[in-house]
């Protein structure tokens, strides 16, 4: 290597940059823009490109270089290009299109690279536009002439749209991991706290008690519909678009199926012109992406709430709260923050892709290149939220003491009081509802719960209530209550866990 990081701009290194060697960025920082200069001019010294430049007398301006390159984004595809690459060479030897000597040449070649790409010593090139022909052109200095067969029968069209599947599929199991590791903190949490009072709320005002593990189990839910839509999308996108061609398919007697096995796709794609127009699976994914940022951001907001010091309901680990630069109090929720306010991004990303796709005109567009950048920006943000997010679950310490007095606040045994009024004195709902109503009034005006009001005073308003009443009022009679299916009940908690462990985690471990 020449350079370990991209250097500011100075202008003699213009010629020699695309020469330069430089680590693959990471995951997601881009090269920075490289300086123009006199945009109109052919650059210097440059001849038409090797690959496409046949019929071309002048080389690209570095305006058009700058453009159309890629290659700071898409080498993230290296792993797929390659494995693409060597499929497609394999099933060419077979079926007699390559000699096998050649196919031999090409693989070791193919190989040769991922290792040097691996390293971080390869040279990628700007004038080399992306990482399809970066590969190629190395190839042809390792392989010889070789090289030049391999993309018979085969287009960049083709090509990229495979590669990028590969990259998705990928990401789309990695997702699916990381949100199990996610569901399975959750479950933990809610098996300990299965009981736990908490106040529950509607317009984030107390309403109604419930149990912390109900609570920490719906998220568990929200992620578990996570879970089967990239599962879903997943065997949508699993079929093989290589062999399509530019747009038409191909005259050579290629065996698509082959290739198709070989990637571990279900099966070749139907249509060629579908297959190298096609980025469905990466919108697909990125719905998916936003549905999980957005669930994750209402986490992330709970969290806020609920660390703050007018809840604290919970304490994070000072390894995950940052200070203030002022005030020395300060306990800042950051991570949590950030989680809340990166669900914006994955949704642009959706945005940038769906906007990028609508009425482009059969088969492959140029503007198809700028799908990668949106779907790795959000792949790299989501697998940080998920990551901060399984971490202040798991370390997050809960204020159950306080939890449960501010579950017996705000009156939130009202519509249990209804519901006895229903249930022993057989009024009709809504005329239990006025009466429960005027306890609570009555109630706040003395300044005390509803749990407090002598029976005298509570005869007052409905002659029939008896102190059977004070056995459903308070916050732990309500809860054990709600036994209805899918209801907070500690016990109802305890089963669900359990049976969320099933469904999710495949495990059978005993609440
Ligand atoms: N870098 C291109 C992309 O990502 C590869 C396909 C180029 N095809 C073409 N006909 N110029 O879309």
């Amino acid at each position: 290597m020449t350079t370990k990081k991209a250097k500011p701009p100075a202008a003699k290194a213009a010629k020699t940059k695309d020469r330069a060697r430089t680590t693959p960025p990471d995951f997601y920082v881009l090269a920075p823009a490289r300086p123009l200069g006199k945009r109109n001019r052919a650059m210097p010294g440059h001849d038409a490109s090797a690959i496409w430049g046949g019929r071309f007398g002048q080389g690209p301006a570095a305006v058009l270089e700058q453009i159309n390159a890629s290659i700071d984004v898409d080498r993230k595809l290296y792993v797929q290009d390659i494995a693409a690459s060597l499929a497609h060479a394999r099933m060419l030897a077979q079926a007699g299109i390559l000699s096998a000597p050649d196919a031999r040449a090409l693989t070791s070649g193919l190989k040769q690279i991922e290792g040097e790409i691996g390293r971080g010593r390869f040279s990628f090139r700007h004038a080399l536009e992306d990482i399809h022909m970066n590969i190629e052109s190395r190839l042809g200095e390792i392989a010889g002439e070789a090289a030049g067969r391999l993309h018979t029968a085969r287009s960049r069209n083709d090509q990229v749209a495979t590669d990028f599947r590969l990259w998705v599929r990928d990401a789309l199991d990695a997702l699916d991991s990381q949100l199990k590791g996610l569901q399975a903190a959750l479950i933990k949490r809610a098996e300990r706290h299965a009981s736990a009072l908490m106040p529950g709320y509607t317009h984030l005002q107390a309403a109604q008690p419930v149990t912390l593990g109900h609570h920490l189990l719906a998220y568990v839910e929200m992620l578990g519909r996570d879970r089967d839509r990239a599962r879903d999308c997943r065997r949508r996108l699993n079929e093989c678009p290589l062999g399509s061609g530019a747009l038409a398919g191909t005259s050579f007697p290629i065996d698509r199926n082959a290739t198709a096995a070989a990637l571990g796709f279900d099966r070749p794609s139907a249509n060629s012109l579908d297959a190298v127009s096609d980025r469905d699976f990466a919108i697909e994914y990125l719905a998916t992406a936003a549905l999980v940022a957005m669930h994750l951001s209402r986490l992330g907001e709970e969290i806020v709430l609920w660390s703050s010091g007018h809840f604290g309901f919970v304490r994070l680990p000072d390894s995950l709260t940052t200070g203030s630069s002022i005030m020395p109090q300060k306990r800042n929720p950051d991570a949590a923050e950030l989680v809340r306010a990166k669900a914006g991004r994955v949704f642009g990303a959706l945005m940038t892709l769906l906007a990028v796709m609508k009425g482009l005109p059969l088969a492959y567009a140029k503007d198809m290149q700028e799908d990668k950048e949106p779907v790795f920006d959000a792949a790299r943000t989501l697998d940080l939220c998920l990551a901060a997010t399984t971490r202040m679950v798991a370390e997050a310490k809960f204020d159950t003491d306080r939890m449960k007095a501010a579950a017996g606040h705000g009156f939130s045994t009202a519509t249990d009081l209804a519901d006895w009024l229903v249930r022993v004195l057989r009024l009709p709902f809504r005329r239990a509802h006025h009466v429960a109503g005027k306890l609570v009034k009555r109630a706040e005006t003395r300044k005390c719960g509803l749990e407090d009001l002598s029976l005298a005073d509570m005869r007052q308003v409905e002659p029939g209530i008896t102190k059977d009443v004070f056995r459903i009022l308070g916050p732990g009679n309500s809860v054990r209550s709600r036994v209805s299916l899918g209801g907070t009940a500690p016990a109802n908690v305890k089963r669900a866990a359990a049976e969320a462990r099933r469904r999710f985690l495949g495990s059978h471990k005993k609440a």
